[in-house]
């Protein structure tokens, strides 16, 4: 009996062994390149959400610098013995259109002290210790006289920096400045400006910026958040937006040619987030576009990233008022578009080209995609993309158009357009998922049927929510970005059909969101990437060129045994990259099997994201509690054992002969 029992056992034992050495197998075969992997696989996408460029990336401290905000002195306190008639705000209209408000102050007597202003920021101003800070103003002073004291607060009101500017008598308008040094450090400062003396002068355009701005450009951007997005070496950054683009209606939609040029010829206008959900209001958000067309062009040419502007297609935000041009007055929007183009890539005989270099940049920006439409849909979107799509097409024949797939990746909408676009020879798609992390586990399989030859697709805007889209519980815990670590798995082994990809929204800052979750949280001083950051940055970093096949028992790795898997080969650097997410709460041990290629070393790179609580976040005070590590693997001889951590990306750059 015995005996019968231990030959079962063995017996079960073998097969176990046998079945588990089968399973235990991946199988890589890096002969067969499938298909290049776009240059522009792994993006970026943009858009002035949660305080992304205004109080964001866009470094100006001061808010509602021209007082064009809906009340012109939100933002700003008056200090001392104010008087009626010491303050006025005037508005010049059709003088000065596109800045009509200013501030005129007039004085008796004062003294540093006595009367003045301060300016809030953006929740707060980050300042830095010993760091120059450079105060400018336009102003108008016919009499001389007066004198302003500035004055850096700290979070308590102290002051930790100082100086004074004195204005010169003009009756025309004159941008003067000084700069002041920070004797701290404060994540909520303010600023303050005491008057002195008799008179009457006019301020416009009181700004104050930090001169460690991305590659000190003046009047530029927060360098930290903008390495953040040159770290993960972009292969595109899309530009302006997101539901920006459309605008709440049309005469709020983003417009190109009003974001260039000075900035006090800006027209500021309300951002649509500023009211768009009513449990997060924001009345202090507006669009100075300080951060605009010629800045967004600059950044991605910075990072070697392609630029990827997106226009409105002559529709309103269909979730809004859903305006819509008539067919018979889109000329104007369509226009715009064909201009962007000459501005982008003209020479100097062309009117917008001509334009640009007088802007600074002589040279082309060599822009190659253009968007029309955000998220629209219906056959009213169509009607309005064929007229866009039939005049770029003839003036630019190379330029390949974006074309949006609606608001969600399946359903009537999506089905109706995917099918109108691929009919019309669309260039690529643009699809949106803003899903539950199930849907991103069970769809790494979703391109494996896509056509190989019709349009290409840019997976422009996804995001795992760990509640549901638009609610404020969702988090950036490491559950949303391991699902998205297996869908882009998915992504990238059909890079013959996926040219894109860009998690959305990009940037939140911690006490002015509307939207969550996002890839980059930041407070006034720090910035931080989420798990589902480091997510994307592993993949565009270790990109590769071509993609090649990796199976197990013959099958795509898309979720059997909670295993999802891609390879990609790098020929300039001749190495094997793999990326395999490990989605069981077990570890998991493979044997790799490595066909038509040679191992060089025996020590590959390994470099691993994991968490064993699906619920951990990074934080301000926590920013890399999930963050990749890497090894070094030991493995001799042709077969190497890929052990497999519980709830793990792992990526594996192996060397290969040449
Ligand atoms: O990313 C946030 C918003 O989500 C975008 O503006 C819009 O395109 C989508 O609905």
């Amino acid at each position: 009996m015995n005996r019968i029992l231990i030959l079962v056992a063995l017996l079960f034992s073998f097969t176990g062994t046998m079945q588990a050495q089968e399973n235990a197998e991946i199988v890589v075969n890096a002969e067969h390149k499938i298909a290049p992997i776009q240059p522009t696989m792994w993006g970026v996408f943009f858009e002035d959400i949660n305080l992304g460029a205004d109080g964001g990336m866009y470094a100006e401290l001061v808010k509602n610098r021209s007082f064009e905000f809906s009340k012109p002195l939100m933002g700003w306190k008056t200090e001392g013995k104010v008087k009626e008639g010491n303050f006025l705000v005037i508005n010049r209209g059709l003088e000065s259109e596109k800045n009509p408000r200013f501030l005129r102050v007039s004085t008796e007597s004062a003294t540093k002290g006595s009367l003045g202003i301060t300016n809030e920021g953006f929740r707060g101003m980050g300042i830095k210790k010993d760091l120059q800070y450079d105060f400018s103003v336009w102003y108008r002073q016919p009499v001389k006289g007066l004198i302003m004291h500035l004055e850096l607060l700290s979070d308590n009101g102290e002051t930790m920096g100082s100086a004074v500017f004195t204005p010169e008598s003009t009756n025309e308008w004159k941008q003067g400045g000084v700069s002041l040094k920070a004797a701290s450090t404060f994540a909520k400062g303010q600023f303050r400006i005491w008057f002195e003396g008799n008179g009457q002068i006019d301020l416009d355009m009181i700004s104050l910026f930090p001169t460690d701005t991305w590659k000190g450009r003046k009047g530029g951007l927060r360098a930290d958040m903008v390495q953040m997005l040159a770290d993960m070496k972009p292969g595109f950054i899309r530009f302006p937006g997101g539901c920006i683009v459309e605008g709440h209606d049309l005469g709020v939609r983003y417009q190109w040619k009003k974001t260039i040029g000075p900035v006090e010829q800006r027209q500021q206008i309300i951002n649509r987030w500023n009211t768009e959900f009513a449990h997060r209001p924001t009345p202090d958000y507006f669009q100075t576009f300080g951060l605009g067309f010629l800045e967004y062009f600059q950044m991605a040419e910075d990072m070697g990233a392609e630029a990827l502007p997106i226009l409105n297609c002559g529709m309103a935000c269909q979730f809004n008022t859903a305006e819509v041009v008539p067919l018979s007055q889109m000329q104007p929007y369509v226009q715009d578009a064909l201009d962007l183009i000459e501005f982008a890539n003209g020479d100097a005989t062309t009117q917008w080209g001509k334009i640009r270099i007088a802007l600074g940049h002589p040279s082309p920006f060599n822009l190659k995609y253009i968007g029309v439409g955000n998220e629209n849909w219906g056959p009213q979107y169509v009607e309005r993309l064929k007229i866009f799509t039939k005049a770029i097409k003839e003036k630019y024949p190379t330029i390949k158009i974006v074309n949006s797939s609606g608001t969600d990746p399946e359903g009537e909408r999506f089905e109706y357009l995917n099918k109108e676009l691929r009919n019309m020879g669309a260039d690529i798609i643009d699809e949106h998922y803003y899903r539950r992390p199930e849907w991103f586990l069970s769809n790494a399989g979703r391109y494996d049927s896509y056509d190989r030859k019709g349009s290409k697709v840019f997976a422009g805007e996804y995001a795992a929510q760990s509640d549901k889209t638009v609610s404020v519980n969702n988090r950036n815990n490491w559950l949303t970005a391991m699902a998205e670590a297996a869908f882009l798995t998915g992504l990238e082994r059909n890079a013959e059909v996926v040219h894109m990809a860009s998690y959305a929204p990009l940037f939140a800052h911690v006490d002015g969101w509307q939207w969550t979750p996002d890839l980059i949280w930041v407070d006034n001083l720090k910035v931080y990437g989420t798990p589902n950051y480091y997510v994307q940055k592993l993949f565009s970093t270790n990109r590769g060129t071509h993609v090649v096949e990796i199976t197990s028992k013959k099958q795509a790795l898309t979720g059997k045994d909670s295993l999802y898997a891609s390879a990609v080969l790098d020929e300039d650097k001749s190495e094997l990259i793999l990326k395999i997410v490990n989605a069981s709460g077990n570890q998991v041990e493979r044997n790799l099997n490595i066909k038509g290629a040679k191992r060089k070393d025996t020590s590959p790179k390994m470099l691993v994201l994991k968490s064993d609580d699906l619920n951990t976040v990074n934080s301000i005070d926590a920013p890399m509690t999930v963050a990749p590590v890497e090894s070094v693997m030991k493995s001799k001889g042709p077969k190497m054992k890929l052990l497999l951590a519980p709830q793990s990306l792992t990526v594996v750059r192996i060397a290969l002969k040449q």
